[in-house]
């Protein structure tokens, strides 16, 4: 009997384990989309909502691969309907969710939607603790793609269980749709998030500064640099179809132009997801061309998805290596100083091993072509020493290339 009942519950865990699988094969590259929080918070509404989908197309973020458009906290209704379904605020989305989503793939795009696991969402909306399969259907009925699902309210329950419960919500329906955790880091979801999720964040939230002096009083959003120390040791967890996200850009928002490259820049070596968070109706061209820089993105995107190793920090300037698809690779020289720094760098003396991902970076038997991602100028090899300098709170950002060991074989034969 105890043998039986032995061989029922396993049956039955194994079972609900496979239930809790999430949807096949999403985000093997980390997302990449637009999420209105960091400019607009609560402000948001259809006809801005309509005028950003227009804006992702005409500014030639879609094609660089900004895909999902977010709406983040407040497009709800304070309450929910009669019958408990969740209901778009009538006043700012008055075509409601469908139509607006149908608006959003029309251009080409995807839907992404946001809610809460606790009571209600941080600014205070119904959220979607005990209503988790019911809120999933009706996501997927009106064909959302995405979900960022916050921990606001969620006084006393367990965060890895209600996440399980709300991707298996998702899955019950059937459609992909992203699943975005952000609990702030605060369970170690890169230690669980994996089967469920597609991204969860690992921080706080962000805020649009370098460095941001907590205040003893109160809540401070972190800098861009306070988010990167935390990302070093976590490198592990993340991979095709399960990334760390330290959080939206704000590029465009307010920082200098120095200080926004190396955010980008630092973003894409984490293998981030990309999600803009400016105003790209009125964005500057240096803003434009920074978040559709294609050679910074694609190491973002790289179908390893390894996210960099800190090789190491020297008078400031961290030097960050990212291994890329086909032995090439992504070096990021990251100046933290308040000053500009020398850079001189003897590829042949520094032979880096990843012991994660198991690659080599070695100039003594592989020259490697460099090229600055940032002016897309040649920089000669790896047989010389890197040497230039970074401006404060810049970058260096190249990208190694096997390419012309390969031309060399092509000319000789
Ligand atoms: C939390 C999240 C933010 C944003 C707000 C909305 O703070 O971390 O990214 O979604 O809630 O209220």
């Amino acid at each position: 009997m105890k043998k039986l009942t032995f061989t029922f519950l396993f049956f039955a865990a194994v079972t609900s384990a496979a239930l809790a699988q999430k949807y096949p094969g999403l985000a093997l590259t980390p997302p990449m989309g637009w999420n209105s929080w960091n400019t607009f918070a609560c402000n948001i509404n259809e006809k801005m909502i309509k005028e950003m989908a227009d804006a992702m197309v005409s500014s030639g973020m879609r094609d660089a691969g900004y895909k999902y458009l977010v709406l983040d906290d407040c497009w709800l209704s304070p309450t929910r309907d009669s019958l408990q379904n969740l209901q778009a605020d009538p006043k700012k989305f008055p075509d409601g969710m469908k139509a607006l989503g149908d608006y959003i793939h029309s251009k080409g795009l995807k839907f992404g939607i946001y809610n809460c696991a606790g009571t209600k969402t941080c600014a205070g909306y119904p959220g979607t603790r005990g209503h988790e399969y019911q809120d999933a259907l009706t996501y997927a009925s009106w064909g959302v793609d995405y979900l960022k699902y916050d921990w606001c309210n969620t006084e006393g329950i367990n965060a890895r269980e209600a996440y399980t419960t709300m991707s298996k919500a998702l899955a019950a329906t059937h459609r992909p749709i992203v699943f975005s955790m952000c609990e702030w880091g605060t369970n170690q979801p890169w230690l669980w998030g994996a089967p469920i999720a597609e991204l969860w964040r690992t921080t706080g939230d962000i805020g649009c500064g370098w460095y941001i002096k907590p205040n003893p009083n109160g809540w401070t959003p972190l800098g861009v640099t306070q988010i990167i120390d935390k990302e070093v040791n976590l490198r592990q967890y993340a991979g095709p179809g399960h990334w760390n996200d330290p959080d939206m850009l704000e590029v465009g928002n307010g920082m200098p132009v120095n200080e926004d490259r190396a955010h980008f820049s630092m973003w894409a070596m984490l293998a981030a997801p990309l999600i803009a968070g400016n105003d790209l109706r009125h964005m500057s061209e240096e803003t434009r061309e920074i978040l559709t820089n294609r050679g910074v993105i694609a190491v973002d995107q790289d179908s390893l998805g390894i996210q960099a190793l800190r090789y190491e920090v020297k008078d400031s300037v961290e030097t960050w290596m990212k291994p890329l698809e086909g032995g090439d690779w992504a070096i990021c020289f990251l100046n933290r100083a308040a000053e500009p720094k020398a850079i001189d760098f003897d590829w042949k003396a520094n032979v880096v091993k990843d012991t994660l991902s198991n690659r080599e970076l070695n100039a003594n038997t592989q020259r490697y072509a460099i090229v600055d991602l940032w002016t897309n100028k040649a920089m000669g090899t790896t047989q010389k020493a890197l040497k230039g300098t970074v401006p404060s709170h810049d970058v260096l950002m190249v990208y190694l290339s096997k390419q012309i060991k390969k031309e060399k074989h092509k000319e000789r034969r």
